[in-house]
């Protein structure tokens, strides 16, 4: 797609996101959280939900865990700037509680469009919620974070090739110096060194699996 063409729909999204009265979250919210980042780039991280700072300001992990994510993605090399950065959810529950599977359900087609429109080559899950959408939409079995956090699957969605690594979310790890040695050697160990090099397209383009591709073994 044209990068004008995706700013577009792009656009369309967020106005969609914005207008959004498909579960009751949009009674509560005083801004939709749609995501931030640059359009073009292979790096997708998925959170579970706004809370108040996200939802006062419209952006995505701007509060105590958003400040962990920023020094963490410095630390790892990556940049706060080169991610595109997103939740399952793009309005706030009350008091932060966990997301409905009614909510996670009528919010998915916006993250669905962001990953076609996106098309990252690599998608960070933070947090179980975000792991388990994921890991489903890719059809990869999904446990547990302890035993699956920091390892590099790859799966297929919306028809593309995708790397996922899946960690703990950046605030249970802010009162958990345990969570939190595990986290950073994540960012630091797998989720940055993969990263970088796809950032530095030392890794194979993504694209859609076509049929024949599939066929001649190439899916
Ligand atoms: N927690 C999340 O999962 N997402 C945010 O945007 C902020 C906190």
């Amino acid at each position: 797609m044209a990068s004008g063409d995706l700013e577009v729909e792009y656009k369309k999204l967020v106005k969609e996101i914005s207008e959004c009265r498909q579960c009751e979250l949009y009674k509560y919210r005083k801004n939709p959280v749609p995501g931030e980042g640059p359009l073009n780039t292979p790096i997708m991280l998925i959170g579970e939900a706004p809370g108040k700072q996200e939802d006062e300001t419209g952006r995505p992990f701007v509060g105590a865990a958003g400040k962990l994510l920023t020094k963490l993605l410095e630390e790892a090399g990556i940049g706060r700037k080169n991610v595109y950065i997103t939740n399952v959810l793009k309005c706030r529950p009350p008091s932060n509680r966990d997301p409905k599977p009614e909510e996670v359900e009528a919010c998915s087609p916006y993250l669905r469009q962001q990953i076609k429109l996106i098309k990252p080559k690599m998608i960070v899950c933070l947090g179980r919620h975000s792991a388990k959408l994921i890991f489903s939409w890719a059809g990869i079995p999904w446990t547990n974070m302890k035993r699956q956090h920091g390892q590099v699957y790859e799966g297929v969605i919306e028809g593309l090739k995708v790397k996922i690594v899946a960690t703990y979310h950046p605030a249970a790890a802010l009162y958990n110096p345990q969570l939190r040695k595990e986290l950073e050697e994540d960012f630091l160990k797998v989720i940055g060194p993969l990263a970088k090099q796809i950032l530095e397209g030392k890794i194979e383009t993504t694209k859609r699996t076509t049929l024949l591709d599939f066929l001649r073994g190439k899916g």
